[in-house]
């Protein structure tokens, strides 16, 4: 099936590239300091989809998700929404944090993070 290389050499913090993988948005976002701090002390029981940072990322500097609302399968906005540096479905008014975590409106689930895995720190394999 058809995996993915993609170069993040160019992805400055606080940007999410958004690229095609399988017909599907992928975004793959470099996370700031701030974004990550402002999710650690995020209570897991203040989720609906309880996951942590290690759960969501490799790296935590890199946030690599399928950008399709788990609402009815929007695509959301990056760097958007109540959230700082997260996500924002405009069709029925989903937020996402910085770790595509669901956090207000519809959406049931959090964005799903597809297999990937690093190569190096600026190469990664999508797929
Ligand atoms: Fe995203 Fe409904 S499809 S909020």
């Amino acid at each position: 099936l058809a995996s993915i290389e993609v170069d993040i050499s160019k992805v400055l913090p606080g940007t999410c590239l958004a690229i095609k993988w399988r017909g599907k948005p992928l975004f793959i976002r470099n996370r700031t300091a701030a974004d990550i701090n402002s999710e650690k002390n995020t209570a897991l029981s203040s989720l609906r989809d309880p996951e942590t940072e290690e759960q969501r990322t490799q790296r935590k500097e890199w946030l690599i998700v399928i950008g399709i609302c788990t609402h009815l399968g929007c695509v959301p906005v990056p760097n958007s929404g109540d959230w700082p540096g997260g996500f924002y479905c405009p069709c029925h008014g989903s937020h996402f944090d910085n770790l595509g975590r669901a956090r207000r409106g519809p959406a049931p689930k959090n964005l799903e993070v597809p297999p990937y895995k690093f190569l190096s720190d600026t190469l990664i394999n999508v797929g």
